[in-house]
């Protein structure tokens, strides 16, 4: 039996609702299945810890986090809190010091949930963004000169390294050559001429190592016009750090919403622990209330299951949450339905049963 030690990071908001249903889940499959046992370990770091300690995570944090084989986080986030406090101090320096540089994300219709296209199907709405999550529009880089004058300027500098830009997009290749997929790269080399320029050359070198691979290559604002008017040209695509945190909220809203969008952290080197994340944030306007969708964690943890190689776990998991889907008996009010979130993981857990 393999051991798995995971850290746990609800977090804020409705962190904690729906990664309480993503432990349920992983749980409930690791028993059923046979070969794992999970350890989970849980860290109650967040906005309500800052507000109490003055600091988003224990000044080690970082050091207790290291030795784990994965960490599952909620959602960092919540009023009284200024954002770029809490998200700097938690969410992404956990990417950034983990070298969690590979943002897997998604965008499956599944059969069952939601689209706002006519004529949306799981054939068609089936892309791979493979996010850039290291650098880029998020290196923190920047200057705030003058403040309060009339002379005053901010820089936000996007830094975006050959070594970064290079594995990240190679990432994308392998990704596509084992799936027999084409690659599409997403940039804006028209307006941000030292950046997106550098992009579109790596992305172009590094093609020339994949010949048999198909390539695309589109201006970020013509391709969010293209993943609503003919989503189905994308297959998995890759693009940079701020782009892909954009482009991914669109995928979400054309597969089933935010309730429905799973992501997954990755170092693929496995020097340091992967994170599993749901895309959605803390969404305080429903938070407390007990409706928040955890599908979008629990595929999440099916992400996990693929990571650690037990890839038909994480089918099994995906194909509960499309029976869930289909079923229309058990879903929260995102979805259409009344359900609770608990409600929701316990049917996923039931569903499961019939799978193994
Ligand atoms: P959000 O994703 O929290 O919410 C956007 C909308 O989607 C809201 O209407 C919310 O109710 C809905 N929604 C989100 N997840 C849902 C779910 N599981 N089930 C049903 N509905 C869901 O985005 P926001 O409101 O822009 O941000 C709120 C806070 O979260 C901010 O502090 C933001 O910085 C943070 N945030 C954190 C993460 C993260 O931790 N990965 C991601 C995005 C935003
Ligand atoms: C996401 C989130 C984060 C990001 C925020 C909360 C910093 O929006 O994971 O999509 O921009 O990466
Ligand atoms: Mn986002």
């Amino acid at each position: 039996m393999e051991n798995l030690k995971i850290a746990v990071i609800p977090g804020d908001g409705i962190g904690p609702e729906v990664i309480t249903e993503g432990i349920k889940v992983l749980e409930k499959a690791a028993e059923l299945d046979g070969r794992i046992q999970f350890e989970f370990t849980q860290f109650p770091w967040g906005c309500e810890y800052y507000l109490e300690h003055g600091r988003m995570m224990d000044e080690d944090g970082i050091d207790r986090l290291r030795d784990f084989d994965a960490i599952f986080l909620g959602a960092v986030g919540y009023p009284g809190v200024p954002d770029h406090i809490s998200l700097w101090d938690l969410l992404l320096r956990i990417r950034k010091e983990f070298d969690q540089y590979v943002n897997i994300r998604p965008i499956q219709l599944l059969n069952g949930a939601p689209c706002p296209l006519k004529g949306g199907n799981k054939e068609k709405i089936d892309m791979l963004f493979i996010r850039e999550n290291s650098e880029g529009e998020y290196s923190g880089a920047g200057d705030w000169l003058f403040k309060g004058k009339p002379e005053e300027v901010v820089l936000q500098t996007g830094v975006f390294s050959r070594k970064g830009t290079e594995r990240i997009i190679r990432y994308a290749f392998e990704t596509a050559k084992e799936a027999g997929k084409t690659v599409t790269s997403i940039s804006k080399a028209n307006a941000l001429n030292y950046s997106m320029v550098f992009w579109d050359e790596v992305f172009e070198e590094v093609s020339k190592d994949y010949p048999e691979i198909q390539t695309y290559s589109y201006l970020v604002d013509a391709a969010a016009m293209h993943m609503i008017t003919d989503p189905e040209r994308f297959e998995v695509v890759v693009t940079s750090n701020l782009f892909g945190d954009i482009l991914t909220d669109v995928g979400a809203a054309l597969a089933g919403g935010m309730g429905l969008a799973a992501g997954a952290n990755i170092n693929p080197e496995r020097k340091y622990p992967s994170m599993f994340e749901p895309v959605h944030g803390s969404a305080p306007d429903i938070a407390g209330k007990g409706i928040a969708n955890p599908l979008a964690t629990v595929w999440s943890a099916s992400q996990m299951f693929d990571f650690f190689g037990y890839s038909d776990i994480g089918e099994k998991l995906l194909q509960a949450i499309e029976i869930l889907l289909e079923e229309k008996e058990v879903l929260t009010q995102d979805l259409g339905g009344i359900a609770t979130t608990s409600e929701v993981g316990d049917r996923v857990a039931q569903i499961l049963k019939g799978l193994f």
